[in-house]
């Protein structure tokens, strides 16, 4: 008899089901009630201050870069041995990866090559926990305590893992999960980017929603907003410009407007634009 075993398999039933059926059933289809609860239950299980629910890893990735100011003329210092999307995020913000070879047991970015490979253009390291394995990240974290350069932890593969006690989730300025069907837990697609940082937490609380403010009414800063708000369902549709990189040109011939989408690569100042502006 032979036996088919997944490399990963979602697990949903009847108890997933009537989750996403009450919702639903309720008027808040878009960042609703559900979405803060889960937001709080994941900040609370891994032990940081607050969580920004985006609509995969590859946006939480992308905004927590853009919230920390890698722009054109950056680097990002990330591992070659990874997901595209560690990568591609990097390059979405303008912003110019600079690999570094990796630990061949641990297969995560050799933490003693990383000092080397910094440079005053250099604004991030943007590790991973490849296969969910965290090791080398107690170094890497003192390391980047010691340069004073932000950690962009691409724990997407990660959650549920941990490094002498200490869990993934943990280890960056900004941490982030991702909850594609492959994932210890799924939302179908989903993001989440964890932080102690309450300014990096309410900036990408405004960049996931063009750019506005925190209330429901704020309106949108027009140059500023990304779209990469979860639905509920989170869904991906085709308002999720991390899938659709198009860096020269990006929809440049629109005109200005609410729903007007913009090119990291000719706005490299979101992060010196923290709030929407008062409605006048
Ligand atoms: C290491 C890593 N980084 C980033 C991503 C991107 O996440 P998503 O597919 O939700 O955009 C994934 C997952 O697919 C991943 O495994």
């Amino acid at each position: 008899m032979s036996m088919r075993i997944h490399l990963s398999r979602p697990d949903v039933g009847q108890q997933e089901i009537d989750a996403v059926t009450a919702v639903l059933r309720s008027p808040n289809l878009a960042l609703g009630p559900a979405l803060s609860e889960f937001e709080n239950a994941l900040a609370a299980y891994v032990g940081r201050r607050r969580a920004v629910a985006v609509n995969s890893g590859t946006s939480g990735l992308f905004l927590s870069l853009l919230a920390l100011g890698v722009g054109p003329g950056d680097e990002v210092v990330t591992t070659p041995f990874t997901f595209i999307a560690s990568a591609t995020s990097i390059m979405m913000t303008g912003a110019t990866p600079v690999f570094v070879d990796i630990d061949p047991v641990s297969l995560n970015i050799d933490p003693k090559r990383i000092a080397p490979a910094l440079s005053e253009r250099t604004k991030a390291i943007l590790p991973v926990e490849v296969f969910g394995n965290p090791a080398g990240f107690d170094e890497i974290a003192e390391l980047a305590e010691r340069h004073a350069v932000p950690i962009v932890e691409d724990c997407c593969e990660a959650l549920g893992s941990a490094l002498h006690g200490r869990k993934a989730g943990t280890f960056g300025t900004l941490s982030v999960f991702g909850f594609y069907p492959n994932k210890q837990i799924t939302t179908g697609e989903g993001g989440m980017i964890l932080t102690d940082d309450d300014a990096l937490a309410e900036l990408c609380v405004s960049l996931r929603n063009q750019g506005r403010g925190p209330a429901a009414a704020d309106p949108p800063a027009r140059e500023l907003g990304v779209v990469v708000a979860p639905l509920a369902p989170q869904s991906r549709g085709p308002h999720d410009l991390s899938r659709t990189p198009k860096p020269d040109g990006w929809n440049t011939s629109l005109p200005p407007g609410p729903s007007r989408r913009i090119s990291p690569r000719t706005s490299p100042v979101c992060s010196k634009w923290p709030r929407a502006p008062a409605a006048a």
